[in-house]
Parts: structure tokens; sequence; C-alpha cells
């Protein structure tokens, strides 16, 4: 079984994705991962992020930049935002994911493009949202606790400068694929979030 979880940036997809990984015993990839580590790397060559050439040098990671807690940092959030836009970066990061997703015994992947792109016949595909201010929220209130200084104003404005950068480009853009289950998380708390995003992939596995 292959499942496609994408959704906009603090919608609760990762939470949600692990927590079905873990359910259905399937191996997990956290797409956005790969694109943080072309931004940290273009940070480490001192690139430009808006450069395709830069970007696409960036693409030569090692893997051991995976593991750098730094990559979870809201600015390597936005620099993978801006090397993601750009084609020749998506297609050198495209092997990896596709190889991932078709592996025998199925996998889950979330991101932005996998239920659209990288595994257009996934067997689920969810779509996790929530409105702007409640990731706004959200992401606050995650970045407080770890004692990061911030403005509520500028993470608001921060997020949706990348749902519209996401959403707005030309290649693999952020959207819900034509059979996507949408989830809208606004209003949940994680366990009720968790326990939808299951009952979605049970019906659909049911109804298959
Ligand atoms: O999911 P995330 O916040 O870690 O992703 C960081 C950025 O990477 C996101 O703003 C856009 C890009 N991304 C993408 O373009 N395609 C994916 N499948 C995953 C992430």
């Amino acid at each position: 079984m292959i499942i496609a979880v994408d959704g906009p940036t603090a919608s609760g997809k990762g939470t949600i994705a692990k927590a079905l990984a873990e359910h259905y015993g399937l191996p997990f990839l956290d797409t956005g991962l790969l694109y943080r580590a072309v931004g940290f790397q273009l940070l480490q060559n001192g690139g430009d992020p808006d450069s395709p050439d830069d970007a696409l040098e960036a693409c030569e990671y090692s893997d051991d930049i995976l593991e750098h807690p730094e990559l979870r940092d809201e600015a390597i959030g936005g620099l993978a935002s801006r090397v993601s836009v750009h084609p020749e970066v998506r297609a050198a990061l495209n092997k990896r994911q596709v190889d991932f997703a078709y592996q025998p015994g199925g996998a889950l992947l979330d991101g932005r493009d996998i239920g659209t792109v990288i595994a257009p016949d996934a067997d689920v595909k969810l779509f996790i949202t929530a409105s702007a201010n409640v990731r706004a929220e959200r992401r606050y209130r995650e970045m407080k606790s770890r004692g990061v200084n911030v403005e509520f104003e500028a993470i608001l404005a921060d997020i949706q400068a990348r749902d519209i950068r996401d959403a707005g480009r030309t290649t693999a853009p952020l959207k819900p694929a034509v059979d996507a289950i949408e989830i809208d998380t606004s209003n949940m708390s994680v366990e009720t979030a968790i326990q939808s995003a299951v009952t979605a992939v049970d019906s659909k596995v049911a109804a298959s």
C-alpha cells in the first residue's frame, strides 16, 4: 500500500503521516527534509536560492545533512521553499522519492506533490489543511515552547508567503490530487486528526 500525505506547512501533515506510518507499519519519508537539505547545503555553499544553477549544485548534499537538527529551522524551511521552485531541483530529487514510494511492501510519503507527481497512483491520498491563522498559532506556540523569541504576525506572514510560493509555482505546485481526501484539522486535536486520517485510509482501502 502506498499512502500519499500532502498539505501546506504546519497543517499537521507531518504528525499525521508519522502516526499513519506507524499504524500501518509502512516505511516513512518526510520529503520536505530533502528540500530542506538542499536549502541547508546552499547556505553552506554561499549560493543564491533563486539561482537554478546554485540550487542544483546544492542538490549534491551528503546524507549526513539529513540528521542535522538545524534542518527544522524556519529559515531553512523558507530556503527549501525557494529552491523547490526550480524544476531542476525537483527533477534531481525525484528518483529518490519515486524509488521510496514504489519499494516492495509499500510506503508512506509526506510532502506537497506526492499524490500529484511522485506517486500519482497511490492507494490513498490525503490532503491535510488548516487555516493560515491556526497554522501560524501552532507554529508560534511550538517555537515559544522551544524558547525562540518570535512575533505571531511575523510567523503568519511567513506562512502566507510560503503558501503562495508553494501553491503558485509552475512545476508541481501544492494542490490536492483530484482523488485526494481532504482533512481540515483547524478545529481538531492531534488525536482527533490522527483518528480521522486512520478512518479515511480504512474507508478508502475497504472501498477499493
Ligand atoms: O514540509 P516542509 O515544511 O519540511 O517543506 C519545506 C519546503 O520544501 C516547502 O515549503 C516546499 C518544499 N517541498 C516541496 O516543494 N515538495 C515536497 N514534496 C516537500 C517539500
